[in-house]
Formats: structure tokens, C-alpha cells, sequence
């Protein structure tokens, strides 16, 4: 699909975790088109300020209903403005946006470890590969700063999801970082081959998940954030550099990346 603006219609929009809201929004040919990894570039207001659109993930999307689902949180002007809004109101969203998350081959076990807000994306992953494919059930891997920040552990739980939880202050489940809980699943499985790691969160958690992954021979997908201006590829403002020293676009080229295609450090 063609990056074209849409007025989306708002079903809901509502704190789900402290400065974090989902909302919902009705547009069926977004839904129809929209896979797992993309995201919609929103303008937040009406008014000239901010200008830029905000990218948000799609976290998840039913072709049926026509209903799409973001998980944001409030860092700043754009998303205060966002979390504003109410039921009824229309949003002006481009997308879907960029490359999404590949499906695992038959056979391969998904290995999804989220981070934060860097869950939300994964969510719709989680979905997809339950309900489309036939590989094993994924193992899930959530960190989040305390107990209070955590959601979308009952959507996981409802796909039939056996997750493992942890929080950097031991609120929920074990005190550490999801890098951990990944390492200790790695030391009792028998076959890493089969393996193919999912990821987003923060840049540290990438990091460290890339090491694992290089270490051990699996094949790792992140979804990487940066600062965006037109995301749709026009601009360069969200370049990264790639492993091979030419620089990508998170927008374009992304925001799914295979591990070893980015620089992390
Ligand atoms: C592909 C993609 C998908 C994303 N998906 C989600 C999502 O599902 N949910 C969600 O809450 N956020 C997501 N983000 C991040 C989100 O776009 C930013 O938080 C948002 O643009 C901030 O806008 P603002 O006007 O509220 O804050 P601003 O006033 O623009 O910034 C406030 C603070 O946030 C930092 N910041 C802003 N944008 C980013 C960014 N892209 N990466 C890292 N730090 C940033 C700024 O440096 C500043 O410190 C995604 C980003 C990308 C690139
Ligand atoms: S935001 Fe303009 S090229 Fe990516």
C-alpha cells in the first residue's frame, strides 16, 4: 500500500498503565494491509505544532473488523497531544509504514522478547504467528521497569502463550533484564537451531540480544526507533548506520532489521 493519508475514526483511548494509553481506531483497508512490525505515521493535532507526524507501531489489527490497536506512552508534545483525544474524533495516520517482522519458517520456534514499550509490536507478531503459521507456540520473554508499566501480558496469555516476566525492580516476576531470562532458556534448549529471535525495546536490550544471538548462530530480527521526519524514506532524518558502514533508513528500509545488518553500539 502506498503511503497515503487516511482519516481513521477513534473507538478508544484509554490509560491502560501510568502514561501509557491504548487506542483504537476503525480503518479497514489500513487493517487489511497492515503486518506485524509496521507502523502508521500520526499527525498529532490539527494545529501547525507540532508539524511532524509521531511514528507508533501497529500493535495489532484484525482485516475482519477493520480495527487497529496502538499502545503509546507519553514522552512528549506529540503523544500529550495524542492521549487527548477522544472516541469519535478522527485520526489522520499514514500507513502502514515500512518492513515489518518476516514470519518464522515451519518449524522454527519464535523467541519474542520485548521490552518496555518496545512490547507493543510484538503483540501483533505474537498473533500472527499463532494464528497464520505452524510453527511451535513462541516463547515470550517481557521486561519492564516495574509492575505498574507492565501490559499485554493477558493478550499473550490469551493466544495460549506461556510468558516469562521481569521487571528491573523485582515488582513482577524475576529482577533482571529479559537478556537474562533469554541466556537461561538458551542453556536448557536442545536444539538452538531451530530458533529465530523477535525483539524491540531499548537499545541496550538490542545490544545485548545481538551479542546472544551472534554468540550462539540464531538469526534475529529487531525493530529499531529513531527520530523520524516524513517516514516515508524522503528525508534521511532517521539513518542508522549498517554494520556494512552505509547508512539505512529506519523507515524504509525498516524498522525491522535483521540483527546483523545494524550497528548497535
Ligand atoms: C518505527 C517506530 C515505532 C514506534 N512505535 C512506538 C509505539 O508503539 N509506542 C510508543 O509509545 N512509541 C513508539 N515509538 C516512539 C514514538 O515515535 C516517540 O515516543 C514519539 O514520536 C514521541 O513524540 P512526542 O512528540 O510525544 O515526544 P517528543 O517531544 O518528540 O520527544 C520527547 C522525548 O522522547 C524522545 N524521542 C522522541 N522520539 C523518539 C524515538 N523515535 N526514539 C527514541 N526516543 C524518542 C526525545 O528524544 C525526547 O527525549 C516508535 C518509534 C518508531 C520510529
Ligand atoms: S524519516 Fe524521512 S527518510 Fe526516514
Amino acid at each position: 500500500m502506498s503511503a497515503q493519508v487516511t482519516f481513521a475514526s477513534i473507538m478508544q483511548n484509554t490509560q491502560i498503565a501510568p502514561d501509557i494509553y491504548l487506542m483504537e481506531i476503525q480503518s479497514a483497508e489500513t487493517a487489511e494491509a497492515a503486518r506485524p512490525g509496521q507502523f502508521l505515521h500520526i499527525r498529532c493535532t490539527d494545529s501547525l505544532s507540532p508539524l511532524l507526524r509521531r511514528p507508533i507501531s501497529i500493535a495489532d489489527a484484525d482485516k475482519k473488523t477493520g480495527n487497529i490497536k496502538i499502545i503509546y506512552r507519553v514522552v512528549g508534545q506529540g503523544t500529550q497531544l495524542l492521549c487527548r483525544k477522544r472516541p469519535g474524533d478522527s485520526l489522520d495516520i499514514i500507513g502502514p509504514l515500512g518492513q515489518g517482522f518476516p514470519m518464522p519458517d515451519e518449524g522454527q520456534t519464535p523467541v519474542i522478547v520485548g521490552g518496555g514499550i518496545g512490547v507493543a509490536p510484538l503483540l501483533f507478531l505474537a498473533k500472527s504467528v499463532v494464528k497464520e503459521t505452524f510453527c511451535p507456540m513462541p516463547k515470550v520473554f517481557l521486561g519492564f521497569e516495574t509492575k505498574q508499566e507492565a501490559f499485554g501480558i493477558e493478550f499473550f496469555e490469551s493466544l495460549g502463550i506461556e510468558l516469562e516476566i521481569c521487571t528491573d525492580d523485582g515488582s513482577l516476576g524475576n529482577k533482571c533484564f529479559p537478556t537474562a531470562l533469554l541466556k537461561e532458556y538458551l542453556e536448557q534448549c536442545q536444539d538452538k537451531s531451530k530458533l529465530v529471535i523477535y525483539a524491540c525495546g531499548p537499545r541496550p536490550m538490542l545490544a545485548g540480544l545481538k551479542d546472544i544471538a551472534s554468540a550462539e548462530d540464531i538469526t534475529a530480527y529487531f525493530s529499531m526507533e529513531e527520530r523520524m521526519a516524513c517516514g516515508v524514506g524522503a528525508c534521511l532524518g532517521c539513518s542508522v548506520k549498517s554494520s556494512q558502514g552505509a547508512y539505512k533508513k529506519v523507515c524504509k528500509d525498516g524498522p525491522v532489521f535483521e540483527a546483523g545488518e545494524i550497528e548497535l553500539t
